[in-house]
């Protein structure tokens, strides 16, 4: 039977500048290089340049996917960025990045579910292409973190940078089953109740922007359970198994998250793509800068079997299966 797909066309990133080693944080912070590489396996970071907004990173890497994809503004039909740290209250990061590429029709919204969003995003942007709504979605993370850090916590500001990525999602035929190209499954989840773990204490109704605070050691027992389950049940709904995988992009926050929930699942780390040493946690940009570092690694390859997981604040988290 033949079924719709969204099917993944190009992909691009963009970092900026400016790189931070962990060592610069031990002139300000009583903090270590061996402590932030051994407790969350971060190295470096990048931060947005002063005055340069997320929209701006969204654009370089959506210009990276659409070159990817060879194809202009003018062929997408809607545009989703993934973001916590939009330039403005309103309007929309991605309504920002629609006027920059010079696209003038279509539609262009933000998610935010935080670090689980580009999950969201693509979760929603499949089904704009299921229901025929949308051909082709510009789907996009993008985050600027760097400007919600208390930059005296140390719990915290040694783990978050700034960076984008983007997917090209086109509707393409299928057969229905699970060798098809294109998105395969979703799942989606969220639990208000532990809203304290992991949040920013300001926003526009304080009429302040806040810093992020986190209670990361609970983050954590909650992320290798939540992470590995919502795996499993997007897998389920494929009719697959962990074994089917042929990479695990997961949300890179912290290698231990990241190795715990790949031993969850069974699956040795030469399985998974790892980017966490080089741009912390990047919140909604990080799986689709991981995805889009990985092809260009020559890791992940047409016809692989992908799955995406990611848990922030909300808490938030899900699972997208797709075939490359
Ligand atoms: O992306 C959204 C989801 N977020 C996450 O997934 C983050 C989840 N959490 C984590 O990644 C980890 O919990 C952290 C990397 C944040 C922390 O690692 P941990 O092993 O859970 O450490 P901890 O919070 O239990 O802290 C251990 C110790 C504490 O000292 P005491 O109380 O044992 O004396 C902290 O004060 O490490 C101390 N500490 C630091 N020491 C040096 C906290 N931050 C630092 C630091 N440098 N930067």
């Amino acid at each position: 039977m033949s079924t719709t797909r969204a099917t993944v066309i190009g992909v691009g990133h963009y970092l900026p500048d400016r790189v931070v080693e962990n060592a610069e944080f031990e002139k300000t912070l009583d903090t270590t290089d061996e402590w932030i590489r051994s407790r969350s396996g971060i190295e470096r970071r990048h931060f947005a340049a002063e005055g340069q907004p997320t929209s701006d990173l969204a654009t370089r890497a959506a210009q990276a996917a659409l070159a990817d994809a060879g194809l202009e503004a003018g062929d997408i039909d809607a545009i989703i960025v993934a973001t916590s740290t939009a330039d403005l209250t309103f309007p929309s990061a991605a309504t920002m990045v629609q006027a920059s590429l010079g696209m003038t029709r279509g539609f262009a919204f933000d998610v935010q579910a935080v670090c689980a969003g580009f999950v969201f995003a693509l979760t929603n942007a499949n089904a704009l292409i299921l229901s025929g709504q949308a051909k082709r979605v510009l789907v996009i993370g993008a985050e600027t973190f760097s400007r919600i850090m208390d930059w005296t916590d140390r719990s915290t500001c040694v783990l978050f940078g700034d960076g984008a990525g983007a997917l090209v999602l086109e509707a393409q035929e299928g057969t229905g089953e699970a060798s098809d190209r294109g998105i395969l499954s979703t799942d989606l989840n969220s639990d208000g109740r532990h809203r304290d773990l992991l949040y920013v204490d300001g926003g526009v109704s304080t009429q302040s922007t806040g810093y992020l605070r986190m209670q990361g050691n609970a983050v954590f027992r909650h992320a290798v359970e939540k992470l590995a389950a919502t795996a499993t049940t997007a897998l389920d709904k494929a009719g697959l198994a962990a074994s089917d995988i042929d990479w695990v992009v997961p949300h890179q926050a912290n290698i231990r998250i990241i190795q715990g929930t790949a031993k969850k699942l069974g699956l040795s780390m030469d399985r998974v793509v790892v980017t966490v040493q080089d741009h912390g946690n990047t919140s909604a940009a990080s799986i689709p800068l991981a995805l889009s570092v990985g092809k260009a690694r020559g890791q992940i390859k047409p016809g692989d079997l992908v799955v995406t997981e990611a848990i922030g604040g909300g808490l938030a988290w899900g699972a997208v299966v797709l075939r490359w």
